[in-house]
């Protein structure tokens, strides 16, 4: 019976060898991979230590526990040591990293490329703000969500009026909408305060409407101002001042009968094209202007007396001009003017975008732009 012998042997020969090698080639493992490895080869499924556990069914009943034993301590043994250099190298390795200098404090800064701006429609709007305010205008609210009375009926808007189609506006319910235009806003101060005043009006308005200068969501700006013996030449001046202020000194304005329920006289008001105007102020005519060396920019026009009228004020019989000279019509004691402009079509103007859906991506490619 020489095998069971020779496979003793070699067992207790192979355990020699392991124990006698398994220090050497934990401490040569430098990190934690390594490590696992080599104690893989050892107590891994396909180990040398498993491959001699599965030999010991060869082996003879008292040999085999005596041998057993031996496998079974030096599993132990093997896993305290696996263990020890785990911990020895991960404090290796946390020491190297507080020695280290990982970063150095006095580097100066990257720049930031991705601190945040104002939005460019905001940039516009909050410039026509300060223009408008450093006139004399003080800023009025209103919501978005508005009766149809002060939206269109107050306005002066017959009832049959395309607007007011559920093609052209978005109704939601009772007879509110999403406003179609900031006049709304109008008709909120004329109900409730008492003139003289001078107000601006900023915000978002809505129609369906939707191709490559229009958006379903864009936003305009209302001024107005209401007064005695208010006239077009009054209208007038404040375009003049504005337009130089938004689009440098000199910019021609010129005014164009157009037709608005609201305003009578009303009109577009063009300025001279900001693309190809010339030093001396001539105009050579490019494609944005299409020729013509103009561009419109907003509308206006005297308020609408049915606007007086369904606001409650011009009422007959009630009027006290205060000053009697500026008397024109029993009924007329109130006037003003009115204008709004849409601020996409400003900044488009303003900065030469060509398509008003880049204002609404929020491309960062783009907005870093402004
Ligand atoms: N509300 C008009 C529009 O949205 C603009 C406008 C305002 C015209 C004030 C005249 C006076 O088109």
């Amino acid at each position: 019976m020489d095998a069971p012998h020779a496979t003793h042997e070699a067992i207790e020969q192979a355990l020699t060898t392991l124990r006698d090698g398994y220090p050497s080639r934990f401490s040569a493992a430098t990190d934690e991979q390594t490590l696992r490895d080599e104690n893989a080869k050892i107590l891994g499924k396909k180990g040398e230590l498993t491959a001699i556990l599965k030999q010991m069914g060869a082996i003879p009943g008292d040999a085999r526990k005596a041998i057993g034993a031996k496998v079974n301590a030096l599993r132990v043994e093997v896993e305290t040591a696996f263990d020890q250099r785990l911990a020895t190298l991960a404090a290796e390795l946390r020491h190297a990293e507080l020695h280290a200098r990982p970063f150095d404090l006095t580097l100066p800064a990257r720049t930031l490329r991705a601190e945040g701006h104002a939005h460019p429609i905001s940039q516009v709007r909050e410039e026509v703000i300060a223009i408008f305010k450093s006139l004399g205008f003080g800023v009025f609210d209103g919501p978005e969500v508005e009766h149809e009375v002060n939206n269109f009926t107050k306005l002066g808007f017959p009832p049959d009026h395309p607007a007011t189609d559920m093609q052209d506006s978005f109704w939601t319910t009772d007879g509110h909408l999403l406003r179609t235009h900031t006049s709304n806003i109008q008709v909120r101060a004329m109900t409730s305060m008492t003139p003289p005043f001078a107000y601006i009006a900023p915000g978002t308005v809505y129609r369906r409407d939707d191709d490559a200068t229009h958006s379903p969501m864009f936003h305009q700006l209302e001024a107005f101002l209401v007064d005695e013996n208010v006239s077009m030449a009054h209208l007038k001046g404040i375009l003049e001042a504005f337009a130089a202020r938004l689009f440098g000194a000199g910019t021609p304005v010129r005014l164009r009968p157009s037709y608005f329920p609201f305003v009578e006289p009303g009109a577009e008001v063009d300025i001279g094209c900001v693309f190809c105007r010339k030093e001396d102020g001539t105009r050579a005519g490019c494609n944005l202007c299409k020729h013509t060396g103009w561009i419109e920019v907003l509308g206006c026009g005297m308020i609408d007396p049915v606007v007086f009228e369904e606001c409650g004020m011009n009422v007959p019989g009630e009027q006290k001009f205060s000053d009697p000279a500026l008397r024109r019509d029993e009924t007329q004691k109130w006037t003003g003017f009115a204008l709004g402009m849409g601020l996409e079509r400003l900044a488009m103007l303003r900065y030469g975008v060509p398509n008003i859906r880049l204002f609404f991506e929020n491309d960062p490619r783009f907005l870093a732009q402004f």
